[in-house]
């Protein structure tokens, strides 16, 4: 039977039930890989003066984990630059914070070459390779260069930006053109698809050859839509675990006589964290016979740290939080509780669980798996209502979440509203649907398409 190679900037083995967050993908390739007897390579999460290619192979929680150090320029100029001071706001439609500099292309394709031989040794010739996100366009390229022949696929966890954003990074072409080493890329959504698309049918001269396979570049690639899911199992027993139970509880005794309204985002500037507290503010303006009733609470660990644009948006969400507590507040109540502190996905399932609305609004995000994990959580018998922006992913999938133009501080206020009035009934028939949806679509159905395509296994293709 052929391995699966799993290849990311960031790996992170499941060591139980209080690992890290370190955000959606990795929690899903965690999910994804655990049923097979794959390996999972990438970055260590260290950094050394020099590159030394030492590849530490562990095994944790069933899953075989082969990382590697980078050295302090990689950080700089690959991961802290390329990635997320260029790629990264770019593909989230902040042109405006998006860097170019040479300096952070030469790294990023230095770090590509990097992993690329530090992995060839490992790949066996009917391995399947499956390459995830933004760090890692380049890799097949890389790869190719070394003479893998084996199939590879690869997947992107952001955004793939209209046509017209796209051309704002410079070389643009040879990046594109890096993609057309793989034998299957796959999306988030069909929009993302049809982006990517666009682009290769109006800047690199290519052409549809077939539904889902695009020639350019003298090579043929094949496209698709996989949605990505949550472990919903894997959720549904940490629901029911006793720091869940412990966190609900301690929540609802927080929150007598008042609805919780939740959100939890890594401290991203691409999650309209400014925005939200602006909806939630006008909210209160708006709804003085409300504010006494909610308590709103945002969990928001800092992420990417070393980046400036991440710094200045913590700077102004201080800011805010400490102006609408400001505002609003009494000797005896506080609307609000902003917290920076990272929570185990056992005591988020618990805090899910105790609020009425959960506030996921996104100014963009590839899916956004805090809004499933949410609906995942709920008491079927008196679920919470979950308010989405229309720029998710996720959206897409879940259409009965109250949709809303996350920039629209008015539309936020009156979803806000709108949820905490719904009677019941009408928060049963929404929350089916969406937990029908959640269940349905999760990381396993979202492996088993992806790989089964990438494989060229057809009858897997028509199982799943
Ligand atoms: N998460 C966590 N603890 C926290 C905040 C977030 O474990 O304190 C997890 C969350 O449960 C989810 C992931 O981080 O599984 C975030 O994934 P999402 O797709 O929503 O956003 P991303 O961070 O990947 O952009
Ligand atoms: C998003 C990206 C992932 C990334 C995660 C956390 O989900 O798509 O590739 O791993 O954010 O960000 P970090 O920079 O800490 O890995």
């Amino acid at each position: 039977m052929s391995r699966l190679i799993v290849v990311s900037n960031r790996v992170n083995p499941p060591s139980g039930e209080g690992e890290e967050s370190v955000g959606g993908l990795a929690m899903a390739l965690a999910a994804a890989l655990k049923q097979s007897s794959g390996i999972w390579f990438g970055w260590s999460g260290q950094t050394t003066p020099e590159f030394t290619g030492h590849l530490r192979i562990e095994t944790v929680g069933g899953v075989t984990a082969a990382t590697v150090d980078l050295e302090d320029q990689d950080l700089d100029e690959y991961y802290n630059g390329y990635a997320n001071k260029t790629l990264w706001p770019l593909f989230h439609y902040r042109t405006d914070l998006a860097a170019f500099d040479r300096a952070y292309d030469a790294g990023y394709r230095r770090v590509n070459a990097r992993f690329a031989e530090t992995l060839r040794p490992l790949i066996r010739p009917d391995d399947l390779i499956w390459v995830h996100d933004y760090h890692l366009i380049p890799l097949a390229r890389e790869l190719r260069a070394l003479g893998v022949k084996n199939r590879i696929g690869f997947f992107l966890h952001v955004p793939w930006p209209a046509h017209q954003v796209m051309i704002n990074l410079p070389r643009h072409r040879q990046l594109v053109e890096a993609v057309f080493d793989y034998d299957l890329v796959g999306f988030h959504t069909p929009e993302y698809q049809q982006a990517f698309e666009d682009y290769v049918l109006n800047e690199a001269d290519g052409l549809v050859a077939a539904p889902g396979r695009l020639k350019a570049f003298g090579r043929t690639v094949e496209v698709g839509a996989f949605p990505i899911g949550i472990d919903a199992d894997d959720f549904a027993r940490l629901v029911k675990s006793p720091r869940a139970h412990r966190m609900r509880d301690l929540m609802t005794a927080c929150t007598v006589f008042r609805h919780l309204i939740v959100g939890v985002d890594r401290l991203d500037y691409s999650k309209g964290l400014e925005e939200r507290f602006l909806g939630f503010e006008r909210f209160l303006t708006d709804n003085p016979d409300l504010r006494r009733e909610v308590l709103m609470l945002q969990i928001a660990p800092v992420s990417r740290e070393a980046v400036e644009a991440y710094q200045e948006i913590r700077g102004r969400l201080d800011a805010l939080s400490g102006r609408i507590n400001g505002e609003f507040s009494d000797v005896d109540w506080a609307p609000f509780r902003y917290v920076n502190k990272n929570y185990r996905r056992d005591e988020l399932a618990g805090i899910y669980g105790a609020a009425r609305v959960g506030l996921v609004t996104p100014l963009r995000d590839g899916m956004n798996l805090v809004a499933k994990e949410f609906v995942a959580a709920q008491n079927p018998d008196d679920p919470g209502v979950l308010v989405l922006s229309r720029f998710a992913g996720a959206a897409g999938q879940m259409p009965d979440a109250l949709l809303v133009n996350p920039h629209s501080a008015e539309e936020v206020a009156d979803a806000l509203r709108r949820a905490l009035a719904m009677e019941k009934p009408e928060r049963i028939r929404r929350w089916r649907a969406l937990f029908e949806s959640v269940q349905r679509e999760d990381v396993t159905a979202w492996r088993n398409a992806f790989v089964a395509a990438l494989a060229g296994d057809a009858a897997l293709q028509a199982a799943v």
